[in-house]
């Protein structure tokens, strides 16, 4: 039996929600902290989470997934008229495998913008959600140098809460953080019968553009 973690559920009564496509396999374990991890942390993204984004930002072509998994967000880009290049460090059946974004000196060939949920998005524990916030500032990072190379743009989706931690804020703040697009509704990552995750938290896109004029402030926007 799943073991309930101490995050406290909000009374949120009933909430919008996203649902992921492919039920029970794509488990995101997140208040109830009993499931394992999925590998390598794969989980899709409903098509109406990259939609949302695409509906507020333009990218400049070509753009990078560079954790594509099974091409949840890759196909929806495509399907909006992008040239994508999809890569996973694991093979999902999708896209190039065995590619570390993390190992990359570089963007692939004349790719402008990278667009992707990343991967320690998040987890069951406590404990996990503080190395998960590390890692993707370490991730958060890496897509800066990569992208501020090309003068290019850059789309992560992560947590809204993840925003507001100190660490992030310093990164993102010295960063050409150029949007913000909140999701109203929120993620439903998975189903498991009577424990279906309750879609607990909101998630937002933060786009970073290296062509954003300096001292302009982000724009706030919904989707
Ligand atoms: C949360 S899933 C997101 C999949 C896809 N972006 C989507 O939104 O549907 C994260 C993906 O990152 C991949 N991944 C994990 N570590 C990686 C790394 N170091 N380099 C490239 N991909 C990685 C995993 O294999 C997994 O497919």
């Amino acid at each position: 039996m799943p073991v309930q973690s101490s995050l406290t559920l909000a009374d949120t009564g009933p909430v919008p929600s996203w649902d992921t496509p492919s039920g029970p396999s794509l488990a995101r374990p997140i208040h109830f902290s009993g499931y394992e991890r999925k590998s390598r942390d794969f989980y899709a993204t409903p098509a109406p989470v990259t939609q949302a984004l695409l509906r507020h930002i333009r990218f400049r072509c070509p753009v990078w997934e560079p954790c594509c998994g099974d091409g949840a967000m890759s196909s929806v880009l495509a399907g909006n008229g992008y040239d994508v290049v999809s890569t996973d460090l694991v093979d999902r059946g999708f896209g190039t495998s065995g590619v570390d974004f993390l190992a990359c000196q570089s963007v692939p060939d004349g790719c402008r913008s990278i667009v992707t949920n990343p991967p320690y998005g998040d987890t069951g524990s406590q404990a996990g959600q503080s190395r998960s916030s590390l890692a993707m500032i370490g991730f958060l990072r890496h897509a800066l140098a990569l992208t501020e190379s090309v003068q290019g743009q850059l789309a992560l989706l992560v947590r809204l809460q993840w925003i507001a931690g100190k660490r992030v804020a310093d990164v993102m703040s010295a960063a050409p953080f150029s949007a913000v697009v909140v999701l109203t509704n929120r993620i439903r990552w998975f189903d498991k019968g009577e424990h279906t995750n309750g879609a607990q938290h909101h998630h937002a896109w933060v786009v970073f553009d290296h062509a954003h004029p300096p001292g302009q402030p982000p724009a706030l926007l919904y989707g």
